[in-house]
């Protein structure tokens, strides 16, 4: 496994690697790394000939100074994970090696940003896109993993893919949760016990809320998740919204739609957790 730390670098090993025919997967994360990003990083191991992990906490996806601050980095620990998984090429880049200077680029994904994550952190997903623009450049992958968990960025990425004409086949992974259904984020290391014990309703909430949702209207089994999760200490929805899983809009009937999902945003102190549920999809039905 190399550690690069440098565009030059990692275009020269990649460049190499192409031009023998080999499929290159690559796994972008922002570190403190967990099963989560693990298991995305199976997937590419399974389905490409040469794996490349990116570890860089971009801080242009931040639009909160306290929790770029605050979230968790440990580099040693995650190269040691990755070493046991076969990865071939871990890129670690500097701020500086990433942003010789201000990336001005605005991005537009229409109604997709407008709503949710993109909504209530304004900005987010415009570095999230100028991070992954600027990654998909360096590595040229032919298929790039990313999380369900992550249900917008994953919805936006797909978007900036076809926009940008760039030939990487993005595939979407499923949640990985902990043993008690909290989903797994690097984020979780933040929460006091207390917090820690209380999180798991947020999961549990929103699987109840599949059979609720029977018999029930939207509205209601929306006010039902968001009234559960708020009586529960600690705990604070920013916002629970049900959608159309491809535009991301709000519907109001559960015929409104074939794919229908649920993503919630929740605030256990500063920190925030994200998770989200299926409740119709084209092949299965709730
Ligand atoms: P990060 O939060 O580190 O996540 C990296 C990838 O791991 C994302 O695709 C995310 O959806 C996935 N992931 C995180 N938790 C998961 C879980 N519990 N189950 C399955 N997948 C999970 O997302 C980012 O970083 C950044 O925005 C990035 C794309 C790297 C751009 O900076």
């Amino acid at each position: 496994m190399r550690i690069v730390k440098t565009k030059k670098e990692l275009g020269d090993i990649v460049g190499e690697k192409k031009a023998a025919g080999l499929t290159v997967g690559f796994v972008p994360t922002m570190g403190a790394l967990h099963d989560g990003h693990l298991s995305l990083v199976e997937e590419a191991r399974k389905d490409s000939d040469f794996v490349v992990v990116s570890i860089f906490v971009n801080p242009t996806q931040f639009n909160n100074p306290e929790d770029l601050e605050t979230y968790p980095r440990d580099l040693d620990k995650d190269i040691k994970l990755l070493e046991k998984y076969s990865v071939e090429v871990v890129f670690a880049p500097s701020v500086e090696e990433m942003y010789p200077e201000e990336d001005t680029r605005h991005f537009d994904f229409g109604q997709l940003d407008k709503v949710m994550e993109g909504k209530y952190r304004p900005g987010h997903f415009n570095g999230v896109a100028q991070v992954v623009s600027k990654l998909f450049d360096y590595v040229k992958p032919d298929k790039a993993f990313f999380g369900e968990k992550d249900f917008q960025q994953l919805a936006i990425i797909r978007r900036l893919v076809k926009d940008l004409g760039m030939g990487v086949e993005v595939v979407g992974c499923p949640i990985v949760r902990e043993p008690d259904g909290l989903a797994m984020s690097s984020r979780n290391q933040l929460l006091t016990p207390e917090m820690r014990k209380n999180a798991p309703v947020i999961a549990k909430t929103l699987f109840d809320s599949l059979n609720f949702a029977a018999g029930k209207t939207v509205k209601q089994t929306r006010d039902a998740v968001v009234n559960r999760i708020n009586e529960t200490n600690m705990l604070k929805v920013e916002y629970f919204d049900i959608v159309d899983g491809d535009t991301l809009q709000t519907v109001e009937n559960w015929d409104d739609s074939d794919y229908i999902v649920g993503c919630i945003a929740v605030f256990a102190g500063k920190v925030r957790l994200i998770d989200n549920v299926t409740y119709k999809n084209r092949s299965h039905e709730h």
